[in-house]
């Protein structure tokens, strides 16, 4: 009763009290957008510290951050395949001090959950594409199988003992798990994390059999013989690691994945902010030492006409499309 009667009261404005009002709220809001960012920005991540979503957030954080005169700090909240984070932002205050990197997992979720608190197509702005990550299959040090051939082996011939690693229900690394599996014709324990950095962890550490990783950190412990690889996600070898052979050249016929990433923003920033951010992304994009990292780990910057809003809106459209039916048919559980 209260409520209403305040809120009643609140309109009874004068025509004048209120044109001058909105009038100062416009200009106010312009010179808030004018003078942007006044503050740091918060860099939403939605998986763990330490995996490859963190690493490449890091990595464009601090150019992003120069561009725009003040820091970009990384949060990570990670759950729920990325759900979790998405839903924080999508509820964040559209006033460009939340912004959000996700990669293709923001395309698969509307298959893999029932009710999603958020719509990728019309709950968020579009800054720009990043980059596509290739993967590898790794295998702990100790796993007694050396090459592809040996890893069949020997899971046909253990099963469900053999442990997979993955970041949840949504994660590429559970999407290469599955069809990895569904093309070998096996289930295997799939064991969930809060991202592949603490999966990699104790991948390391031989906790766990086997995990499909992005190439972003994982390139040295492959060189340096910390882990097996027994096959990339690519048609193509890789050339940091050109022993390994492609999953594909092993009879494993098709079989590519490769993890775009994307910057976004809460619904109804206003596009002088969008605008700013999408100069600051592709500066971060053109820094020399953000390319030699990325291209250290196999990893490819999109063309500049795909660092734009339409562009990643466009990629997300056409792969929601590709994904949900592949999803729906099947069954993946969540
Ligand atoms: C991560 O950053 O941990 C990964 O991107 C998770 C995944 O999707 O596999």
């Amino acid at each position: 009763m209260m409520e209403t009667k305040l809120k009643i009261k609140n309109f009874v404005f004068s025509g004048i009290t209120a044109a001058l009002t909105a009038g100062a709220l416009l200009s106010g809001n312009a010179l808030a957008q004018k003078d942007w960012p006044t503050k740091s920005i918060n860099l939403v991540v939605p998986f763990a510290a330490g995996g490859p979503t963190d690493s490449i957030a890091r990595l464009i954080a601090v150019p992003m951050g120069q561009a725009l005169g003040q820091t970009v700090v990384v949060e990570n909240v990670p759950g729920a395949g990325g759900t979790i984070a998405s839903t924080k932002v999508a509820r964040a205050a559209p006033d460009g001090y939340t912004i959000y990197i996700h990669h293709m997992g923001m395309a698969t979720a509307q298959a893999l959950y029932d009710k999603l608190p958020y719509d990728p197509m019309t709950s968020f702005e579009y800054v720009g594409q990043v980059a596509d990550v290739p993967m590898v299959l790794l295998g702990k040090k100790d796993l007694p199988a050396n090459n592809f051939k040996e890893l069949e082996a020997y899971i046909k011939a253990n099963g469900s003992k053999v442990t997979m690693a993955n970041a949840g229900p949504g994660a590429v690394s559970q999407l290469c798990g599955l069809l990895f599996q569904s093309r070998l014709g096996v289930k295997l324990t799939n064991i969930p994390y809060k991202g592949t950095g603490p999966a990699l962890t104790d991948l390391l550490g031989g906790q766990v059999d086997l995990l499909c990783d992005q190439t972003t950190q994982t390139i040295p412990y492959i060189k340096d013989g910390r882990v097996k690889a027994f096959g990339t996600t690519t048609m193509k070898r890789l050339p940091a690691i050109p022993n390994v052979p492609t999953l594909n050249e092993q009879g494993l016929k098709g079989f590519e994945v490769k993890v775009w990433h994307g910057v976004y923003t809460p619904k109804g920033v206003p596009q002088p902010i969008l605008d700013k951010l999408n100069a600051a992304l592709k500066t971060a994009l053109n820094n020399p030492d953000v390319k030699k990292r990325l291209e250290d780990a196999n990893i490819d910057i999109v063309p500049a006409s795909k660092v734009s809003a339409k562009g990643l809106k466009d990629h997300l459209d056409t792969e929601i499309n590709v994904w949900g039916p592949v999803i729906r048919k099947a069954n993946i559980p969540d």
